[in-house]
């Protein structure tokens, strides 16, 4: 039994796939997970809520109060008592509810209110599907780490032929299941720096560099999606975060990058260094802005090396590693940092290979370790790179 012992708020919505979800929630079951039903108006019009309750061994809940007794449903407490929220079949109406935020029935208003997984499988005619409206509501729930399972193509009841069937309860519970699964950083923490520094010249100028902070949140995401609880020290970047999981630190500075990730790094199993810290930062900050028009000299001192500090104070069983983005002696560059920082691996990539580096959503990158032994990856997304750069962080967790 893969789910044994987990607690399924099962949603379904006004479609006719409702009557899919009397064979979903029997799997669930049969998987040993505590499922509670929980219906919207319409859909009880499709399949019933005693259907629903002999099935799933617990009372169907409908209204956020019971009419007969007044007996309240806490959407609060069935969000925080849920270890994974299934909408299935979700139609078009409440997955425009969900991204817009709204909270007009017990469904919408226990997916505001959970902290878990959330799961939609939408069922709908195809030209409903295919709408703008459902296309980008459907894109701002993936962008929240909503899982979407993919509807298939097929028959629809409209009679029309097209992608819109709500996918098969036996697939739905497989993804479920596979997603569910602890991953393999579970129970881990992860410092990871991201982004660049800005370090002020005057109220309103900075020196900084083109680093998006792209590398950083995708390793941030796909640690986090494995079950580690992330620290995310982040230098001033346009991104945003997914995962629950991840919990962000905004830093402008070198110093303020510092001070956060020696603070937090005691307490951590591994520390990634993707951030591109500033080397220097101007001496002096003026405290008005400079309005003179003539040529100045900038007195730049030296930033401290984060990486460095980590290294000296790693622990045995921390896992440290860093990034090194070169323009030539590429490998002998890495080395050298590597060995001066104590990483137990620095991730390389070159300027001169196309689509790598900064500004791209995608990198090339060789993994170097402490023995000097080095991996290439082809171009990947950063997404990809991120998968390949946790499966090493895991294997030196292992040595
Ligand atoms: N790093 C850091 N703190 C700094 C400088 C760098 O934590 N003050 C980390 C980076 O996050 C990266 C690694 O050290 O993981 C290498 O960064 P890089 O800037 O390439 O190294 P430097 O030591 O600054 O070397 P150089 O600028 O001479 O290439």
């Amino acid at each position: 039994m893969t789910l044994k012992g987990k607690h399924i708020v099962a949603g379904i919505t006004g479609s006719i796939a409702a009557y899919k979800a009397a064979v979903l929630v029997r799997l669930l079951v049969k998987e040993g997970a505590e499922v509670k039903v929980m219906m919207t108006a319409l859909a009880k019009e499709f399949i019933t809520p005693l259907t629903m309750a002999t099935l799933s061994r617990n009372p169907v809940l409908v209204d956020f109060f019971d009419p007969e007794n007044g007996a309240w449903n806490s959407h609060v407490d069935l969000g925080l008592w849920a270890d994974a929220l299934l909408i299935a079949p979700a139609t078009a109406n409440t997955i425009a509810g969900m991204a817009a935020g709204t909270a007009g029935n017990l469904l919408l208003a226990t997916y505001l209110a959970a902290r878990c997984p959330v799961f939609v499988a939408p069922a709908m005619d195809l030209d409903m599907f295919r709408h703008t409206a459902t296309t980008q509501n459907i894109q701002t729930l993936q962008a929240r780490g909503v899982h979407i399972i993919e509807p298939s193509t097929g028959a629809l009841a409209s009679g029309l032929d097209g992608k819109g069937r709500m996918e098969e309860p036996e697939k739905i519970v497989r993804y479920v299941v596979d997603a569910m699964q602890p991953g393999d950083c579970a129970g881990k923490k992860v410092l990871v720096t991201a982004g660049p520094t800005y370090e002020p010249v005057d109220p309103v100028r900075f020196v900084g560099n083109r680093s998006s902070g792209r590398m950083g949140y995708a390793l941030a995401e796909e640690l986090a999606q494995r079950g580690a609880e992330v620290i995310l020290v982040s230098g001033p970047t346009a991104l945003s975060v997914k995962h629950p999981a991840i919990r962000r630190v905004d830093v402008q500075t070198a110093a303020e990058m510092y001070r956060a990730a020696t603070e937090h790094f005691p307490a951590m199993d591994a520390a990634m260094m993707t951030a591109a810290v500033a080397d220097f930062t101007p001496a002096a900050v003026q405290s008005e802005k400079i309005k003179d028009k003539q040529e100045f000299d900038l007195k730049l001192v030296p930033t401290k090396d984060i990486a460095a500090e980590l290294g000296a104070a790693k622990r045995p069983g921390q896992v440290l590693a860093g990034f090194a983005l070169e323009t030539h002696n590429e490998t002998e560059n890495a080395v050298k940092k590597l060995t001066k920082k104590n990483f137990n691996f620095i991730v390389l990539n070159s300027l001169n290979d196309a689509g790598a580096g900064f500004g791209h959503d995608t990198n090339k990158i060789t993994i170097i370790d402490k023995d000097r032994h080095s991996v290439h990856f082809e171009l990947k997304s950063k997404d990809r790179v991120a998968k390949d750069i946790v499966d090493r962080l895991v294997a030196c967790w292992k040595q």
